[in-house]
């Protein structure tokens, strides 16, 4: 937390107020209460699942049936988890006119079930499933089912239209997020380790760019302590639920 505010949630919900221009980067950590584990960490997917072997492009050219074990049990947590109030309170501030845009990195599609209607998908969405051959696509729900590995129409496995190790951002949710960083007042920074790139840059582009960045994580990253101007300790949702209190009084 910086030194000077006695409330850096007040202080944060007042430069939110003042600027309104915020724009949200976030990160596995704010679905973790949605019961969507992160990557990073004792519990975080990594652990279970190496992501050289599983979370590459190439891993998944060489053996797409291996990495659908993974991508298996990533679609069927999605598919049942729900918003939870991180994610509504993100909403609720875009309603209010204070966020502007959310970027995520993630690929639940629980920003846009809570309601937040700007949403900037900078590593795609498990929604849709491509075939890397003939890139035909297909809506996942009508595609896959538990247990089995989803084929085009051509016979090759499809795989989920999220960007593996090795693959590009899309180059227009790039270009979107990029100019979000660029023209924002603040970045909220969510439930992100800051270790991937090209994402981990997005926060240094707002902060060279003049905007105050602000994070929310229950835990120090590469970004606290010198990109970070407050950092907010604790979990997304609590954290989220008294910024809007601050801002409604
Ligand atoms: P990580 O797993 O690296 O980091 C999750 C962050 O969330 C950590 O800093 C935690 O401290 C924090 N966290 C945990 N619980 C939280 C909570 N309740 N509220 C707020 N923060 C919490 O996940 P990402 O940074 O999102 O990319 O990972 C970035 C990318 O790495 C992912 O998009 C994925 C992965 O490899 C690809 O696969 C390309």
């Amino acid at each position: 937390m910086r030194a000077g505010g006695s409330d850096p949630i007040r202080e944060a919900a007042r430069l939110l107020a003042g600027r309104r221009n915020a724009v949200a980067l976030t990160g596995a950590g704010i679905s973790v209460e949605s019961g969507i584990p992160s990557f990073r960490g004792a519990q975080g997917m990594w652990a279970k699942y190496d992501p050289m072997e599983y979370a590459t492009l190439h891993a998944f050219m060489r053996n797409p049936r291996k990495v659908w074990e993974m991508l298996s049990e990533m679609v069927s947590v999605c598919g049942f988890a729900a918003p939870n109030a991180a994610h509504k309170g993100l909403a609720a501030l875009e309603e209010r006119g204070v966020v502007r845009a959310v970027i995520t990195q993630n690929v639940d599609g629980l920003h846009q079930a809570a309601g937040s209607r700007r949403v900037i998908e900078y590593h795609g969405n498990l929604d849709e499933l491509l075939c890397v051959y003939c890139w035909k696509r297909y809506p996942t729900r009508l595609r896959w089912t538990p247990g089995t590995v989803p084929l085009c129409d051509c016979g090759e496995i499809l795989k989920p239209n999220v960007v593996l190790f090795g693959e590009p951002i899309p180059w227009l949710a790039q270009e979107q997020a990029e100019e979000e960083a660029r023209t924002c007042g603040v970045l909220v920074v969510i439930g992100t380790s800051a270790q991937v790139s090209p994402a981990c840059d997005i926060p240094r582009i707002a902060k060279e760019s003049g905007a105050a960045v602000v994070e929310i994580n229950p835990e120090e990253t590469s970004l606290s302590g010198h990109v970070t101007d407050i950092h907010l300790r604790g979990s997304a949702s609590e954290v989220l639920q008294r910024m809007l209190g601050a801002l409604s009084t």
